[in-house]
């Protein structure tokens, strides 16, 4: 009889063994909510899941969501939605949510929406772990406390369905600018920086395995400043030797490029108040500081900046912008625009379609005023621009936008850009894809070149968003 016990108990940890639980992860939202999702995954695999791109076979489903559009929210609601077949299915499926939504409804999601048994805030994704063990035994769990000093620094990310070619690195979390229209100050908290140690280990492993182009990551990586750890806020009381050995984000990204000659090295996103000279002196002085800047600016009108609490005018915006160009005359810049903010006139809306003249942008993303619960122009002032406006003053800028982007898209034909491939063009399974320096996408055809090789590519057409060329002979 025991002997019949023993053999069975054998079997069932082998089989536990063979059937390790598996993960499946979803991002929504901006590249840093996908930057986290890679550390989300180096944790949750620690507790032994395996990842899955396949829903059905998940134990475990992970959204990380993103809230600075209501539509963004909406979204994630109707994703969970359609989850409700598979927890039909499998009783012991578990469902979390991570990300800007989840630290901003916390615990209300858990009744808002039955299906979830799992809500982590951006800065709580340390305690899954202790998190999986509250659920693994049928109670829901939450954490959605925000940190003055989380950065991540020390876990290793697992890169989910990577190229083998790019990466993100984040180095700032949070952001202290407290726009009024933004929901992200709330949902991330406040504004800390990564060690920049750990910011070079991470881009040593990935310039180890092969990777080609990285990503410095934040909300406001301009922004950037580490003094041994600590809000930057606290930085000013500091004693001068801190202040001298301080490491802000021109130095950052000098020792980055200077570390990693070989490697292509991208930032974003850049706050306009918080670029300094020095950033965009360092990117004219090193070759493998790609030239292409995301520089939001969100209205061209100064009252409407004002209301936004933007911290700089439409001046200074411009000669931002003139001195980029005096000193990277390439240089690719894209922007953020929201249209319909409170209050905006027809003339403030004259005033970004001039904006927009002078600059004329390579791209942009723009997107109508969505107002978010709990922030300061929630509560101070009406969303009074009818939708029927909003719409109209967005299609016209969409329109601008593309006319710009095919303007700039244009001057390259007949010029040799260098592109990095990163995978096969969605249109033809005889070009690739990849992008250039500027940002602005390149195909051409396949030839003997491989992913992640960087070629010459000389421009023969485009359209106003990518560039079409040609690699033979050059
Ligand atoms: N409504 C519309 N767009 C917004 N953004 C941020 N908050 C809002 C909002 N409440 C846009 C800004 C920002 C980008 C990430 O999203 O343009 O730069
Ligand atoms: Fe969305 Fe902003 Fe959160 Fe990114 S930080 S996920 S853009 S709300």
């Amino acid at each position: 009889m025991s002997t019949v016990y023993k053999i069975k108990e054998k079997k069932t940890l082998t089989e536990k063994k063979e059937v390790a639980k598996k993960f499946y992860i979803e991002s929504y939202g901006c590249q840093m909510n996908f930057a986290d999702s890679e550390v989300v995954a180096s944790i949750v695999s620690k507790e032994g899941y395996n990842s899955t791109n396949d829903l059905n076979e998940a134990d475990l489903i992970l959204l990380n969501t993103c809230s600075i559009r209501e539509k963004a929210e909406l979204t994630v609601r109707k994703r969970l939605e359609s989850f409700n077949k598979l927890k039909r299915k499998n009783k012991n499926l578990k469902v979390g949510v991570l990300g800007c939504m989840a630290e901003r409804l916390k615990s209300k999601f858990l009744d808002e929406e039955k299906i979830v048994d799992l809500v982590v805030g951006p800065d709580a994704y340390k305690d899954i772990p202790n998190l999986l063990e509250e659920i693994n035994e049928g109670r829901n769990a939450v954490n959605v406390i925000l940190s003055k000093e989380e950065t991540y620094g020390d876990i290793s990310p697992v890169r989910l369905s990577s190229n083998g070619v790019t990466a993100f690195v984040s180095i700032t979390r949070g952001c202290d600018n407290m726009c009024t229209f933004c929901v992200v100050p709330f949902t991330r908290g406040r504004e800390r920086s990564r060690d920049p140690k750990s910011i070079l280990n991470e881009i040593h492993d990935l310039n180890k395995a092969n990777y080609k182009e990285i990503t410095l990551l934040g909300q406001n990586v301009d922004s950037y400043l580490w003094y041994g750890g600590g809000l930057k806020k606290d930085f000013k009381n500091a004693d001068e030797f801190v202040k001298k050995t301080s490491v802000n984000f021109s130095k950052l990204l000098k020792l980055v490029a200077e570390s990693f000659p070989n490697l292509r090295i991208r930032f974003s996103t850049s706050n306009p108040q918080d670029m300094s000279l020095d950033v965009i002196k360092t990117m004219s002085l090193y070759n493998n500081i790609c030239n292409y800047i995301h520089l939001p600016v969100q209205s061209g009108s100064d009252p409407i900046l004002k209301s936004m609490n933007r911290q700089h005018t439409r001046d200074e915006y411009l000669s931002l912008i003139k001195n980029i160009k005096k000193l990277i005359p390439n240089c690719g810049i894209s922007h953020d625009m929201i249209t319909g903010f409170p209050n905006e006139s027809d003339k403030d809306h004259e005033q970004t379609l001039s904006l927009m003249e002078k600059v004329k942008y390579d791209f942009g993303y723009m997107f109508k005023y969505s107002e978010r619960p709990g922030t300061y122009a929630a509560k101070k002032f009406e969303d009074n621009v009818e939708e029927s406006i909003k719409k109209i003053r967005l299609q016209q800028i969409i329109d601008l936008q593309r006319k710009h982007s095919h303007y700039r898209t244009k001057q390259y034909i007949g010029k040799v850009v260098e592109v990095l491939i990163e995978k096969e063009s969605k249109k033809s399974t005889l070009h690739w894809a990849g992008r250039n320096e500027q940002n602005t996408m390149v195909v051409f055809p396949k030839e003997s070149h491989k992913i992640g090789d960087f070629v010459k590519v000389k421009v023969l057409e485009c359209t106003s968003a990518t560039l079409i060329g040609i690699s033979k002979g050059l």
